[in-house]
């Protein structure tokens, strides 16, 4: 397929990007543009399809900071949620297959492990637009997946934002000592798991909602003890709190993991052992 990657400097988008330029022709954007100047970057995306031939779009584009989203959330809705509307009716209108990235933002934390089918019923703002944008492209499109991950962890490079594992390695290696709730519980996903997810979704042709999750489901607080036992570093750095004793912008729900029956049946996705990942990236950093 001739696909035309968005958002493929971000942290899942970049590995994302790898995977799948392995089965396809992957075009990505040469210039600087910004979603929120609709015109423009609906110009250029319409110039790239014309002269690529393009048949598949990725979204990776996101504003992907809870707190940031809750703050500004006038940018927040025109990223997440006015871009995805206008992509989707893009994609519709020009018959491409469309990857759209949601997240488990979408769901309240109350009634975990999530399922595809099950109810949205986001608590921050960031949420309520991944939602809204799910709903949106349900509604207006045949022709979608959209690919839902959980928290997603792993290597990361210099400029990517941090991931749990990659920050609290960093902070534990260095002998620092961390604060880690007890709530906020999720079996998270390593981000080479979620782009076989999706290379396989393409390859397939796959269409509908697809959970992406790991297998093991636990609070910060669980995996910094798991950090400090694989590394070999001081449990006493740790310290277990409750997310009610921070003030954060946004609203963090309490338990989000996944029922992943759907992505091992389907995707035959089998996720890799968190605790390898976290051996290798305690070796990037006790060797930096
Ligand atoms: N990481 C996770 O744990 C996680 C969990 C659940 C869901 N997700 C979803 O996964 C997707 C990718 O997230 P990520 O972690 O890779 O985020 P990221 O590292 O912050 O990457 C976001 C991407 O969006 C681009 N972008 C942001 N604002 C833009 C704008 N106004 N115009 C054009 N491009 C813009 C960024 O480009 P620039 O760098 O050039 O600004 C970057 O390529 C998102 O849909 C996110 O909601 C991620």
């Amino acid at each position: 397929m001739n696909i035309l990657m968005l958002g493929n400097n971000g942290f899942v988008g970049s590995v994302v990007q790898e995977k799948i330029k392995q089965n396809n022709n992957v075009y990505v954007v040469n210039e600087n543009f910004d979603v929120t100047e609709k015109n423009e970057t609906f110009n250029m995306l319409n110039r790239y399809v014309k002269e690529k031939n393009i048949t598949c779009i990725i979204n990776c584009i996101a504003m992907a900071n809870l707190d940031d989203c809750e703050k500004e959330k006038e940018l927040c809705k025109k990223i997440n949620l006015e871009f995805v509307k206008c992509l989707c009716d893009f994609s519709v209108n020009k018959k491409i297959y469309l990857i759209h990235i949601s997240s488990n933002a979408v769901y309240d934390g109350n009634n975990a492990p999530y399922s595809e089918t099950d109810i949205k019923n986001p608590v921050n703002y960031y949420g309520k637009c991944k939602a809204e944008a799910d709903d949106y492209i349900n509604n207006k499109a045949s022709n979608f997946a959209i690919v839902r991950p959980i928290t997603i962890y792993g290597s990361k490079n210099k400029n990517d934002r941090h991931n749990p594992v990659t920050y609290f390695v960093e902070k534990l290696i260095n002998n620092e000592s961390i604060k880690l709730v007890d709530d906020n519980i999720v079996n998270m996903v390593h981000v080479k798991d979620f782009a076989d997810a999706v290379s396989f979704i393409i390859d397939n042709k796959l269409t509908g909602e697809f959970n992406i999750s790991g297998d093991v489901s636990e609070s910060r607080y669980d995996l910094g003890v798991r950090i400090c036992n694989v590394l070999d570093i001081d449990l006493s750095l740790i310290e277990k709190v409750s997310g009610k004793d921070f003030i954060m912008l946004a609203e963090r729900p309490n338990n989000t993991s996944f029922n992943n029956s759907k992505m091992k049946i389907e995707l035959k996705i089998k996720p890799r052992s968190l605790d390898r990942t976290i051996m290798d990236v305690g070796c990037e950093y006790r060797n930096k």
